[in-house]
């Protein structure tokens, strides 16, 4: 039988609630490699996400460096989610957060080599603000075509956004570096806020089942959702909380998963007054741009549940 080489990834992230379970799920699938997490600032602070994902590969049993990013979008001040992730970025449920420490080269230079290393093999998994992205992509003239795939969690692709009625998180934080992202010829899957809605949604009864698995990394992921699901409750929202990341990283880990997609056209607004950080999908080739992205609508749900429980079983 011919063995594969598991798959090289790159996961940049801001760790982030969602983001520590879609490093759970590529840290314990045996098909995959991280070879690098790179930090960015968004849901927390820089410091934070740090020691999070130091935190989360810890958890895991997984040796993975961690490389300081970001502190704050290209041109804007940051923007962070608090309400959504806690203080420290983890629920704020007094997990010991601090005295790790990241490796010694940034962020931007572990992107531009591990894409050299792997190229044409790597999968670069974005779980937040492009902002690193976007500096490789400056630094570097050969990093977008060195990337085998990358997946990003942000945009929308037919719906409205989480942050504005029309832009999601991730975009809305440092629209400039995604419209470099957007436009650099980064082979791009784009998992946007519409789609993670749709099939990324955990009822209360979904995460009592999956906290009930009672394994350290099941506790883990779930007691870390405590701000989003206590502010779900006070909304009176019934259908439970999204937790968009681990579906990103379920796409880049196996993309049959992908239900529903279409490669077309996306442009991000970074100026208009109430449109900043759009994705602006172009579903009807109005524009006769190239198409730069594979717009992702659907994934298989119920594999996608099947491959979060085998993850913190
Ligand atoms: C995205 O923004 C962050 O809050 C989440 O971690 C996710 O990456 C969802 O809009
Ligand atoms: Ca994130």
């Amino acid at each position: 039988m011919t063995q594969h080489a598991a798959m090289p990834m790159v996961v940049d992230t801001d760790v982030g609630t969602d983001d520590a379970v879609a490093l759970v799920l590529a840290l314990r699938d045996p098909g995959a490699e991280v070879v690098a997490v790179t930090a960015v600032a968004g849901n927390t602070t820089l410091p934070n996400v740090i020691q999070n994902a130091l935190y989360t590969i810890e958890l895991c049993g997984a040796r993975v460096p961690v490389h300081a990013g970001s502190s704050r979008p290209l041109l804007r001040q940051l923007a962070t989610a608090a309400e959504v992730h806690g203080g420290d970025g983890l629920g704020d449920i007094g997990l010991p957060l601090h005295g790790r420490s990241p490796a010694a080269t940034p962020a931007v230079e572990a992107l531009i080599q591990a894409a050299r290393e792997h190229a044409g093999r790597l999968v670069l998994v974005t779980l937040a603000p492009l902002t690193n992205i976007a500096l490789a992509c400056l630094a570097d003239p050969q990093f977008a075509s060195n990337v085998g795939r990358c997946v990003v969690m942000g945009g929308t692709g037919r719906g409205p956004g989480n942050v504005t009625p029309v832009a999601e998180f991730n975009i809305w934080v440092d629209p400039e570096a995604a419209a470099i992202v957007f436009e650099s010829g980064l082979p791009l899957t784009m998992v946007g806020w519409d789609a993670c809605e749709a099939d990324a949604t955990f009822s209360e009864a979904e995460l009592d089942e999956l906290r009930a698995t009672d394994t350290a990394l099941a506790r883990f992921c779930v007691d870390i959702q405590r701000v989003s699901r206590d502010r779900a409750r006070a909304a009176g929202r019934r259908e439970g909380i999204c937790i968009p990341d681990p579906l990103a990283m379920a796409v880049a880990l196996d993309p049959t998963l992908i239900a529903e997609a279409r490669r077309l056209p996306v442009a991000i607004e970074t100026r208009g007054s109430l449109t900043s950080g759009q994705t602006v999908v172009d579903h009807l080739g109005v524009t006769g741009a190239t198409p730069n992205a594979e717009v992702v609508f659907r994934a298989d749900r119920g594999r996608f549940m099947a491959m979060v429980q085998r993850a913190l079983a």
